[in-house]
């Protein structure tokens, strides 16, 4: 099997996008769009990727890290002169290469495949992955002669009137042989409307060497997508929304409503969890089975295990046990840990806190900074009070212990495993095992004091 390699077009500034980001980096459910196309490069398994850096080269390769090589292209001079800067990395070398923009988030594994397949059969020195498009405008379009081969690429600025009603467009993907490409790249010009060195150029100087040129048209044109505004942009995250829940629903999750579910490219889902309308699943979350995720829930970078219920409330950077229930509206901020059996109900915010199995913190409560035990009951109401303008301090619970309805706790301060906090009481000293701690105002009663007021 002959090498494969791939060029990845990412040097350009993106200016129809109207961003200080860097197009290549604009997200697309959750995931750069840059980063979707390499991820889908390496599955074809290409023995060297490429990808070709200049408007904001830092931040793209450190968004992509190992996953790519770079070269850099000072000057954006068009897509051909971005590929000449792969030659120092991949000339000379006997092999395919692929060349794919890195605008185009939707492109998939198998399309390339096919591409290369194609390619291979026809034994051509170039293949230009095409597609059919119902509303062509802004791409290049492909032009065929009387006997339906490809002779070149036309761009829109450049197309004649009759050129333009093409709607056989080019997806800026192609492969070409290694040797072919970087020789026929040395005699590419910039005479057309944009001064620009054009990339599909390449195509039309091998078939005027008289070299074989094929096209294979993908019936794929939904996932060629070229993203070059936020029109684009959101185009493509509602189709990447749609793949993706179907991804997770061919995989036994049940997802109510997909249109109105968005769930991150890199997010994984359990068999038989049930996820409602609204609900937003950002980053590198799991999932495990038997979830409920309950109406406009947001859960972001977050583990959540097996039977777990999140009902309208947000989980950020925390992680969440077995058979455990959150909401509705809680807010389970970073760095928290929650444990199995645990409930967490309806207005409860945690922070940085770990929360052991079976616990209950029901109603109405803040934690902060705090470490609760196991079998612990917090009555509604309990606040910890871990902040005292200046430095936060830590709460600890130990287990079994229960704490009435609305405590204040005033960290630093440790409760011991099985003690008793009265309702009402301000703790403000450590409370040793099996002992009741009341500290609140004794009640009086003025007998008859009502109607003597009238
Ligand atoms: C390009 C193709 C067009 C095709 C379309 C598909 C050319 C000349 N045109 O047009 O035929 O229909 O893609 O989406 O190739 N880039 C660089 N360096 C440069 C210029 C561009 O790295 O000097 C990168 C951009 O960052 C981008 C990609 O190449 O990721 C494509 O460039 P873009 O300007 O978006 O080309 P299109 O006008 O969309
Ligand atoms: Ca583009």
């Amino acid at each position: 099997m002959p090498n494969t390699y791939a060029v990845i077009l990412a040097a350009g500034q993106g200016t129809r996008m109207k961003s200080k980001l860097y197009k290549v980096l604009h997200p697309v459910c959750g995931k750069p769009m840059v980063e979707h196309v390499v991820d889908e490069v390496a599955k074809v398994g290409a023995d060297r990727i490429v990808t070709i850096v200049g408007h904001g080269a830092e931040a793209v390769s450190e968004t992509l890290g190992e996953k790519s090589e770079y070269a850099l292209q000072e000057e954006q001079l068009g897509t051909a002169h971005a590929v000449e800067q792969a030659e120092e990395v991949l000339g000379g070398l006997e092999g395919t290469t692929l060349v794919i923009c890195g605008d185009t988030p939707l492109i998939q594994a198998e399309t390339m495949q096919s591409l290369l397949d194609h390619h291979k059969e026809m034994n051509a020195k170039a293949t230009i992955l095409t597609a059919h498009a119902e509303d062509p405008t802004g791409y290049g379009r492909i032009i065929r002669d009387e006997n339906g081969e490809v002779l070149r690429n036309v761009e829109e600025k450049d197309a004649s009137e009759k050129e333009r009603r093409v709607t056989e467009i080019n997806t800026g993907t192609y492969c070409f042989d290694n040797r072919a490409l970087f020789e026929a790249l040395r005699r590419v010009d910039n005479d057309n409307a944009q001064g620009e060195y054009y990339l599909p150029d390449v195509i039309r100087i091998l078939k005027e060497d008289g070299e074989v040129v094929a096209a294979y048209e993908t019936p794929k044109f939904e996932d060629m997508l070229g993203v070059n505004d936020r029109v684009a942009l959101s185009e493509a995250e509602r189709r990447m929304r749609l793949r993706i829940a179907e991804k997770h629903m061919r995989n036994g999750v049940t997802i109510m409503s997909p249109e109105q579910t968005i769930i991150s490219a890199d997010a994984v889902i359990g068999q038989d969890t049930v996820l409602y309308p609204g609900v937003i699943i950002e980053g590198a979350t799991t999932i495990g089975s038997d979830c409920h995720i309950g109406p406009n829930s947001h859960i972001v970078n977050s583990t959540i295990g097996r039977a777990t219920t999140v009902h309208s409330s947000v989980v950020l950077e925390s992680s969440i046990g077995d058979e455990t229930a959150v909401g509705p509206f809680a807010h389970i901020r970073p760095q928290s840990v929650i444990h199995n059996e645990v409930k967490i109900g309806n207005f409860v915010e945690v922070k940085k806190s770990t929360v052991g199995n079976s616990s209950k913190l029901s109603h109405l409560s803040y934690v902060g900074d705090a470490t609760i035990g196991e079998e612990v009951n917090l009555g509604c109401g309990t606040i910890t009070v871990n902040y005292d303008g200046k430095n936060k301090y830590e709460t600890v619970v130990g287990d079994r212990s229960f704490i009435g309805c609305n405590t204040n706790l005033v960290a630093p301060v440790t409760v011991e495993s099985d003690a008793f906090v009265a309702a009402g009481t301000t703790v403000t000293k450590d409370v040793p095992s099996d002992a009741l701690a009341i500290g609140r105002v004794r009640q009086e009663n003025k007998e008859g004091y009502v109607s003597k007021l009238k």
